[in-house]
């Protein structure tokens, strides 16, 4: 069975839109103030197994990504047609990431910045990359696990 969600109701933050805005905040602070916030780098990648979903294709922009808060999963495409997807947990201390760029995978609290195809730091404390997910692209969605 499918585990498809409302797009409304997973806290998709699509591309820039993220900056400044409002659910992005409140999923910040609620990661930040969890008790894994230090090292959780470790347990993330644990969890990562069982992570599974999908996002409409219209939802993930190109030059940017769209953050699926639900399954801690940010997909990027940096490119017309190019699909990554990488755990949105930050490997530095366990904050989600906040923003996608075209380069980019941008975290929030120490700044990190991760490749958008590879999901590599590229600057920043983290030295570890995101989780990769395997992606598959269909006519009307990415799905993700
Ligand atoms: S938790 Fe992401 S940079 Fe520190």
């Amino acid at each position: 069975m499918s585990e498809r969600q409302d797009p409304s109701r997973r806290g998709v933050i699509r591309g820039s839109a993220a900056v400044g805005g409002g659910i992005a905040t409140a999923a910040l602070l609620a990661a930040c103030g969890g008790p894994d916030g230090e090292g959780a780098g470790g347990s993330a990648a644990e969890a990562d197994a069982a992570v599974s979903g999908s996002i409409p294709l219209t939802e993930v922009p190109v030059g940017g990504g769209a953050i699926v808060a639900a399954t801690e999963t940010v997909v990027t495409q940096p490119a017309a047609g190019e699909f990554f997807a990488f755990s949105s947990i930050c490997t530095h201390q366990g904050c989600p990431v906040s923003q996608v760029t075209a380069e980019h995978i941008i975290c929030p609290c120490h700044s990190s910045h991760y490749d958008t195809r590879t999901g590599e730091p590229v600057s920043g404390p983290a030295n570890q990359a995101l989780a990769p997910r395997t992606v598959t692209v269909t006519e009307t969605e990415v799905e993700y696990s």
